[in-house]
């Protein structure tokens, strides 16, 4: 039995669908199972409810689970009620996850993390992210780390809350930073094809972070470029110094259910967000989709 928490997320939903079609018994951990329907298979998947921040939750969706494949992290710290942010949900919440799996006798866990995780400045999206992956290395589980660099696809927050900002403003587009950073969008289906592959082949991904992109390098004002031409819309690309889109961020968190910047995904631009070009084909075997292939094809799709 696999256990995927955030089951009813962007990524984790694909990666249910994924192992439902390869007849892997799953159960789908979510937070509210009335909203998590539709966005999961309606056969083959266990639903169980549960919050990783409640750990006297995890027990019924850990037991007799051989794998789990932990993807239930927040990315926006909205105002969702106490302890809703990236410490108490990203860090602490793996934490109570690996506690409940090793007491459960659970032997592996495949976590769905992000390209460039590092320590940084404690309460950051990026030190709960960091918090979480030295949780799983030192769980004495079996684990395996997915570092991914933007995700697309329908339903993906960034393209559409980037796609919301071109529709909205009517002349200029604000840009983080200067608009340089360079990132390797990778379709979110490939992201879910690369996770079920490390948690059915323990042998060959145990012990490994493994980083992933798609197959391009963009600069931000290449993918505002290709989604103002994909939405025909014109608008100039202005520069927004860091500090000031932060702190737009933060208040447009406060108020906005989807704002469409966040400051993790500021804390996003302060590197560069790639790999290897051939990643996906030497660590998983397969060509991953291209950003621009699929927005000529699908356009931006919400969820
Ligand atoms: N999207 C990207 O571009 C991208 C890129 C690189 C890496 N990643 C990484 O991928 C992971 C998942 O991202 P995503 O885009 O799939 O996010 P998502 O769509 O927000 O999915 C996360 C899921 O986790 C659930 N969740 C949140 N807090 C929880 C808690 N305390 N207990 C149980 N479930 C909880 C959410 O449940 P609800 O449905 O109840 O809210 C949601 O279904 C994150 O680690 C992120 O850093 C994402």
């Amino acid at each position: 039995m696999i256990l995927v928490t955030g089951a009813a997320g962007f990524c984790g939903s694909r990666i249910v669908s994924l192992l439902g079609k390869e007849g892997i018994a799953t159960r789908g951990l979510v937070r509210n199972p009335e909203k998590a329907k539709g966005r999961l298979p309606e056969q083959g998947v266990e639903v169980v409810t549960g919050d990783t921040t409640q750990p006297e939750t995890l027990e019924a969706a850990v037991e007799g689970v051989e794998t789990i494949i932990h993807t239930a992290f927040i990315t926006a710290e909205r105002k969702q009620g106490p302890g809703v942010n990236y410490y108490d949900t990203n860090a602490l919440g793996t934490a109570n996850l690996v506690e409940a799996a090793r007491k459960a006798g659970v032997r592996r866990i495949v976590v769905l993390s992000g390209l460039g995780t590092k320590s940084d400045k404690p309460g950051t999206y990026m030190h709960g992210r960091y918090l979480a992956q030295q949780a799983v290395k030192q769980s004495g589980m079996a684990w395996s780390i997915l570092g991914p660099s933007i995700q697309f696809g329908k339903g993906s927050a960034f393209f559409n809350g980037l796609a919301d900002l071109i529709r909205t403003m009517p002349v200029i587009v604000p840009m983080v930073g200067d608009g340089k950073t360079r990132f390797q969008p990778i379709w979110v289906d490939d992201v879910a094809a690369c996770i079920v592959k490390m948690a059915n082949k323990p042998e060959a991904y145990d012990g490994r972070t493994i980083e992933v992109g798609g197959p391009e390098y963009f600069t931000y004002a290449q993918i505002l470029d290709m989604l103002m031409e994909t939405l025909h819309k014109k608008r100039i690309k202005v520069p927004g110094p860091l500090p000031f889109v932060r702190l737009g961020a933060a208040m447009m968190e406060a108020v906005m259910p989807k704002p469409p910047i966040t400051r993790a995904a500021t804390g996003l631009f302060t590197f560069e967000n790639t790999t290897d070009l051939d990643a996906v084909a030497k660590y998983f075997g397969f060509q991953p989709m291209s950003l621009w292939a699929y927005l000529q094809e699908h356009g931006i799709e919400k969820a």
